[in-house]
């Protein structure tokens, strides 16, 4: 049966398709033949409660795979994985009767502190955009829909639903938004999720020129917005700026409220008929037919997904991985034992099952005749002996031929609050301290869903896997990767500082009273390290590996007139098969603004055997080398020289070619207002000026100025306005100039 067009139905029956029926499922409207579709989290697998609903991930939800969280596929650096990923979510969902997956989240760790960073892919937005366009694409390619979330700049917990992130659009746009902009040009998501803050005192859910201009009008933007639970402030405002559906549904006081806005004349029917069809066009995302899901394969997928997020990142004497000359490990940490894999909040799943790290690694150990002895080490709830706990880890360790010893922060990555420090408690830095001192060889293996700092024992050790969160089948993960069985291909996603007081947001984070100033601008991450030499303990895109990898030298052809693609050979130059990830990385100072020291522009991670070599070719499209211009009002590309570095990490550049690029050209207006350098500098109207003002002079005049040619600098930021007092030029005269410069094509601001 054809449906109505829901844009002719009664008032009342349209705008009931504007909110949710429920928590999780909207408003079935029978008469267009639009079915209720339900919704349900999230990033990094299915959270479907049939039971007590909440957003908080408190009550009980159905069994669903728990797969690694945003924080270690971010640290995979694997399109690959972030596909197969979003295929797996999308064939839950189906299976679990779930039409949008409420995932994956984009949002910019600007803090190491934010408490959702372990939902979130990176300090770096293509890196998240690229892996979350990934994810998207396949989940979608399964038949449901994704939200990806959440719009815009929500960068932390602490005042989630008041909090005005203060930010500058070409900051806006260069970092929090281009994650966004790639997924939805590149993978045309079925929902965007508004986040909760204000941006620049606008509600993001009433945010006309967000969800809009930018999202609608530029992105070309064609499914429906859909509001983070319980994030409308005001329905009638939400409506008018472009957000669709408010979830959940509030009993229907929204709905009356757009229906009396609209009697009133307060509101365009225009806009209720165009959210309703959006809306009603998520019926398209429906299960046809419920198809289950093989349990065991995602279980195994996820062990497979988990081994390539890993990141080693120091292995000092090659003590990882495990070799046949041990006889005896020790295991140490409570975190070996009860596992840490996932983070709290909306995102939390209830797995299918759970891999215990020891477990894992007894069974590992077994296969190859090595004993394996397990030490608590502290105890997670405070509870316990800590002094016997203690004695009891360095005997073992001290009567093992290496100590592995598993630590994590207490309390761990949360939704609904932020972390106070990047620290891991003192007991655990002095446990593993002690550990060190008795074993012979000492592995740390982290489970944390933010950034920890090092410092307290990272020259105690030999090697340490930072393991983020690994999701349900992380415990085999890690020890596949601690024996050999899987060789780490994980490169950092986040910077890991020296100091929390390092970090570029310290003096802004969470801001006050009301308000968060995202002072560093565009400085975030390692794009802030590079740019003010800040010593850092290991920098974005670092990891390694337990084979080498060789760089050959790198070739940039230009492919048009600001695009270019870097061709590169990678060779595995050691004696086992592992990824390697390529970053390339442009660096320049063209252009009016300050520019970050290099900027991640393109990566791909290749899987070589043993002294094989691939050659692989990067394309650089303008956007590689652009920046935005808030006066042109658009991404521009300043004419100059920008140097293609490929980085092993964004610290360390391994090789690099510098090309020459014509930029665009843009008529740069100027007025009595600009300042007398911008006249000079005004490549057409410059030379017409000094011409003027030299015809002006008496022959004394211009030996005068001759000798006091620096005087320019001087009066340099002067306006022409005042200027002119100075130098006889006819008002005539200007005003030509000023005509001509508003006709001229000129370079863009360089
Ligand atoms: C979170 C969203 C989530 C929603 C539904 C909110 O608290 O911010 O990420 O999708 O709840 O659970």
């Amino acid at each position: 049966m054809p449906r109505t067009d829901p844009a002719d139905l009664p008032l009342e029956r349209k705008a009931a398709l504007l909110s949710g029926r429920d928590f999780w499922s909207t408003e079935p409207v029978d008469e267009a033949d639009v079915p209720s579709i339900v919704l349900s989290d999230g990033p990094h697998g299915i959270r479907l409660q049939k039971g007590e609903a909440d957003h908080m991930g408190v009550h009980a939800s159905l069994p669903a795979t728990c797969f690694p969280p945003a924080v270690a596929i971010g640290s995979s650096w694997d399109v690959e994985a972030a596909a197969r990923l979003g295929a797996a979510i999308g064939r839950e969902a189906r299976a679990l009767g779930v039409d949008v997956v409420l995932g994956p989240g984009v949002n910019i760790k600007r803090s190491p502190l934010c408490g959702r960073n372990f939902e979130y892919y990176s300090e770096d937005p293509l890196l998240s955009g690229v892996l979350a366009a990934a994810h998207v694409d396949a989940l979608q390619g399964e038949g449901p829909g994704a939200s990806v979330k959440h719009f815009a700049a929500n960068d932390q917990e602490t005042d989630r639903m008041r909090v005005s992130a203060d930010v500058d659009e070409r900051t806006l746009r260069e970092i929090h938004l281009s994650a966004f902009e790639r997924v939805v040009t590149d993978a045309r998501p079925a929902t965007v999720m508004s986040s909760y803050n204000r941006i620049n005192g606008v509600p993001a859910s009433q945010n006309r020129w967000l969800l809009t201009e930018v999202l609608r009008e530029e992105w070309g933007f064609g499914g429906a917005v859909v509001s983070d639970w319980g994030g409308v402030y005001d329905r009638v405002a939400a409506l008018a700026a472009g957000l669709d559906l408010q979830m959940p549904g509030d009993g229907g006081d929204g709905d009356a409220a757009v229906v009396r806005a609209v009697r009133s004349g307060e509101l365009d029917e225009a806009a209720v008929d165009a959210s309703a069809r959006r809306v009603a066009d998520l019926t398209g995302r429906r299960a046809r037919e419920k198809r289950a899901f093989d349990t065991d394969a995602h279980h195994v997928l996820a062990r497979e997904l988990a081994a390539s997020c890993a990141v080693l990142l120091k292995n000092d004497g090659a003590v990882l991985p495990i070799g046949a000359d041990v006889r005896r490990i020790a295991v140490i940490g409570e975190f070996a034992a009860v596992p840490r894999y996932q983070g709290s909040g909306s995102s939390h799943i209830n797995p299918t099952r759970v891999d215990v790290p020891l477990e894992a690694i007894e069974a590992l150990a077994a296969d190859r005749g090595q004993d394996v002895t397990y030490a608590r080490g502290f105890a997670l709830d405070g509870d316990g002996d800590g002094t016997g706990l203690r004695q009891e880890a360095v005997r073992a360790a001290g009567e093992s031929d290496i100590a592995v010893v598993f630590l994590g922060p207490v309390k761990d990555a949360s939704e609904g609050f932020d972390r106070a420090d990047i620290d891991l408690p003192a007991e655990q830095v002095g446990l593993v301290r002690a550990v060190a001192a008795a074993a012979p060889r000492t592995a740390v293996v982290l489970s944390n869903g933010g950034v920890v700092s090092l410092e307290g024992f990272h020259d105690d050790v030999d090697a340490i896997l930072e393991g983020w969160l690994l999701g349900q089948a992380g415990g085999g993960a890690v020890a596949d990767l601690l024996f050999g069985v899987a060789v780490p291909s994980g490169r950092l996603a986040e910077t890991i500082p020296l100091r929390l007081q390092d970090t570029p947001s310290h003096l802004n984070f969470p801001g006050e009273q009301g308000h968060v100033r995202y002072g560093e601008g565009v400085m975030v991450g390692y794009r802030y390290y590079e740019t003010a030499d800040r010593a850092v303990r290991y920098p974005f895109g670092h990891g390694l590996s337990y084979t080498t990898f060789a760089t050959g030298d790198m070739d940039v052809a230009m492919t048009g007139e600001d695009t270019a693609t870097a061709t590169v050979t990678v060779t595995n130059t050691g004696e086992r098969a592992g990824g390697h990830v390529v970053q390339v990385y442009v660096a320049t100072t063209a252009g009016p603004v300050r520019r970050p020291a290099r900027e991640l522009r393109a990566f791909t991670k290749v899987f070589l055997e043993p002294g094989e070599s691939r050659t692989v070719e990067l394309p650089l499209d303008r956007r590689a080398f652009a920046y935005y211009d808030v006066e042109l009002g658009r991404w521009a590309v300043a004419p100059g020289d920008y140097t293609v570095q490929i980085g092993e990490n964004a610290a360390r550049v391994v090789a690099e070619r510098t090309i020459a690029l014509a930029g665009d050209t843009v008529a740069t207006s100027l007025s009595l207002d600009s300042p007398v350098a911008e006249w000079f500098g005004h490549p057409v109207v410059g030379p017409v000026l000094t011409r003027s003002i030299g015809e002006g002079m008496t022959d004394e005049q211009r030996r005068e100025s001759e000798k006091h040619a620096d005087m320019l600098d001087m009066v340099a930021s002067l306006p022409m306005r005042q200027f002119l007092a100075f130098v006889s030029v006819s008002a005539a005269d200007i005003e030509a100039m000023i005509e001509l410069s508003e006709q001229a094509p000129t370079p863009a601001p360089a």
